[in-house]
Formats: structure tokens, sequence, C-alpha cells
């Protein structure tokens, strides 16, 4: 037997009802805030993501699905959604445009990371990315969505939050950083060593314990921020707390990604085991000039499907459409002909095969159907059905004329 690549899933029947409830839900939410749908290819050339993500993310420097096509292209699987909105967003010319340009996506993302419990190779995001608001309601605004389609999935969670500054504080705050990495340079792991020349805040975000506890005492972002970016922080706290949105500060925070500055967020889980990052986004307003668009403020966040999915509450599921069977071999023509009028209003579930009674409903309670109705030589004669309603334990009479 062939089976699936390791980390790449199937979605079948009741998954599946689970992850369509997710994505009609968050994209009701993403609609009500004014985002529409984009989609952008799968495979995109391999520079759009080591200009974006960052050539020393882990994701670009490990992880991506690259190859080399038919056609010589260095081209590679998405391993996240932002660099090809980014991309269309410029490609299609909006920066010159100008205004306000919101997105909202959902599809498969491609990493090649080592797979567990919640950690796959193929996964699936719902993200939104919003450009040219260069106001920090917009983040929170941003953070509030999500806060909004996890409370209607039934979903609790934990915010963590900080800023990683901008061009103005960066640099002097790397500078220090980069002092206090040397000092403890001959502790450090491997991977923290390369950090420091290729990108040193993200040692901050190692997962080695040892470096962790050393890095207890390295300066934080978040006491050298700017005017400006101390002033939009301590803006978007007080907007998250009008709104009753709680959130933890975490000065480690730094994400996987190269391209945020300023707000950066992530939502865990305390439920979902050891990859309990359920979602994450920031702001990113260089990354449309990195990639040669006109400079533009960006912010968005992107939501991993499979971590939310056992933790989602499906509603109650209601009774729905109608079953019609057939009592006898004479009856069945006349179930699909009225099954295939009904259709155009209901939704109607039948069966091709005659049953007894008892059948029927156990298969009219398999699909969750609420109107049930049977025929047989009786009705063929009167013309007249009889419609039980199986939530409210009613029956009525119609024409057959009428159904
Ligand atoms: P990210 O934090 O890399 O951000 O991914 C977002 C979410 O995708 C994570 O919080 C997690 O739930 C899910 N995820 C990531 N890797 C895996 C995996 N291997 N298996 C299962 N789920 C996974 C981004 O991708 C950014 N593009 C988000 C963004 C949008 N920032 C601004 N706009």
């Amino acid at each position: 037997m062939i089976a699936s690549l390791r980390g790449m899933n199937d979605i079948l029947s009741e998954d599946y009802e689970r992850f369509t409830y997710f994505i009609n839900t968050a994209t009701d939410v993403a609609q009500k805030y004014g985002f529409h749908f984009i989609e952008t290819p799968l495979l995109e050339e391999t520079a759009l993501f080591k200009r974006s993500v960052g050539e020393s993310s882990d994701i670009v420097g490990k992880e991506m699905y690259q190859f080399i096509d038919k056609g010589e292209n260095d081209v590679c699987l998405r391993p996240e959604g932002t660099a090809g909105v980014v991309r269309a967003f410029i490609q299609k010319k909006l920066d010159r445009a100008g205004g306000v340009h919101r997105f909202f996506y959902h599809g498969s993302m491609f990493r090649y990371e080592r797979p567990q419990k919640g950690r796959l190779r193929q996964f699936h995001q719902f993200g939104v990315e919003s450009f040219g608001v260069d106001s920090v309601y917009e983040d929170a605004t941003m953070i509030m969505m999500v806060s909004d389609i996890l409370k209607r999935c039934g979903i609790g969670y934990r915010l963590q939050l900080n800023s990683l500054g901008d061009q103005n504080c960066m640099p002097q705050y790397r500078n220090s950083l980069i002092s206090f990495i040397e000092s403890v340079e001959d502790e450090i792991c491997e991977d923290c060593k390369r950090r420091k020349t290729t990108n040193p805040i993200r040692v901050l975000d190692c997962k080695n314990e040892k470096c962790q506890s050393l890095y207890t005492d390295a300066p934080k972002l978040i006491n050298s921020l700017c005017d400006g970016c101390q002033s939009d922080f301590d803006k978007l706290k007080k907007i998250l707390d009008e709104n009753g949105v709680k959130y933890e500060i975490d000065t480690n925070l730094v994400r996987g990604l190269d391209y945020y500055s300023k707000t950066a967020f992530e939502f865990v889980s305390d439920n979902i085991g050891s990859q309990s990052a359920i979602a994450g986004g920031g702001r990113y307003d260089r990354l449309v000039e990195f990639l040669d668009g006109k400079a533009t403020p960006a912010v968005g966040f992107a939501m991993g499907i499979e971590r939310l999915m056992e933790l989602i509450v499906m509603p109650q599921n209601k009774r729905e459409g109608y079953y019609i069977g057939a009592m006898d071999e004479e009856a069945v023509d006349l179930v699909v002909n009225l099954a295939q009028r009904k259709r155009e209003s209901e939704k109607v579930t039948i069966d091709y095969k005659a049953k007894n009674f008892k059948n029927h409903i156990k298969a009219a309670d398999k699909v969750n159907a609420r109107y049930f109705c049977i025929i047989g030589s009786n009705e063929i004669e009167s013309q007249i059905l009889k419609i039980k309603d199986l939530e409210n334990n009613t029956e009525e009479t119609v024409k057959m004329m009428d159904f």
C-alpha cells in the first residue's frame, strides 16, 4: 500500500466538518471586519521567501520544500502566506494605488519540520493581511479579530504580546544584545552562535534550556523602545484593556520570521501539548518596500487550523432537510422524482432501495434529517403524503402535487 508522506494528513468525515466549520466561522468574522478573499499560488519563486521570511530563519534555512522545476526555475512550496499576498499586492500595483487593502486567505502551507503532534509538514492556515494603515488601532483590531474567531469556536487562549521596535530603536538594541551574547558566548549552543551574526534577537526564543537560563539577564528590547514605538505599544495595551482582551507581555517573543517590526503577538493554548501556538502575527511595515514595492505599512496574522481542530467546540447538530424513502420497489421512481423537485429549495436524502419503516427511520436519524416521509402503495393511491417532523414529533399531511 502506498501511504501518505510523513507529516501530511488526509482530512475527511468528522474532521472535515470541523475544518469547514472553522473556515466558515473565520471567513464570517473576516468579512464582518471588511476583509476580502485572496488566493495566491502554492508554488512561488524561492527568492520571494528568502527575501521576506529571511535567510537566517529556520523556515528558509532548514524547512523549505525547494526544487528546480522543468524550466530551471528555483521554486518552493509556500511555507507561509504573507509573502505571497505581499507579492500579489505589489504585482497588482495596489501599493501605487494607495488607500487601504484588506485580505484574508486560507490554504496549505509546507514546512519540512520534524513531524509530531500539532506539527505537520503540510498544514493549513487561515490568515489576514492589512495594507495601508499605520495606526496601532489596526494592530489592536487584528488581535481582536483572532480573539473573536477563537471565542466563536469556543476556544480558550493566552495572548502573548511584545514590541520589536523599529529602525529607530532596533539597531541600538541589537548592538547591546550582541555585547551581551559575547559575554556568554562560550556557554551558548551552536545555533545561537550562528544567530549572533545572522539575526541576534532570534537567540531570545532559543529552545535550549541552558541558553534560556543565560538569557534571563539579557537586555530587554521593551526597555529600549524609542518614543514612537513606546507610545504605540502603550496605546495598543490601552485599546485591548478597554475591549476586555487579556494579554501577557512576553519580552522574549520575537517570532520565527524576520519581517516584523513593532507589534508582535502569539495566541497559545494550554490544552494541546508542546506545539501550543495557535495563531501568530504582527506588524511588518518594511516588507512591501523590501520586495520592491512602494513603502506601505502592513499588519496581519495567521492561525494554524490543525492545532485548532481538536479545540473547536462544535455547535449542536440541528436536524435539517428531508428524508424520503420507498416502502416498495414501485415507489422508488416517485421518490427520486419528488426528491429532485424538492432539492430546488431543501436538502433531501433518499435511498434507491425499498425498505421497511424501521430501517428508513434509522437511516433518517443517521443523516440527521428533520422531516421524514415514506411512500408506498397507499400514498401512491391517495396522492397524499404524511410528513413527520422528527424534531418536534409532529405530523402533517400534504397533497403530493403540493410537496
Ligand atoms: P507562523 O507563526 O509561522 O506565522 O504561523 C502561524 C500559525 O501556523 C502558528 O501559530 C501555528 O498555529 C501554525 N503552524 C506553523 N507551523 C506549523 C506546523 N508545522 N504544523 C502545524 N501548524 C503550524 C506565519 O506564518 C505568518 N505568516 C503570520 C502572519 C501573517 N504574520 C503577519 N501576517
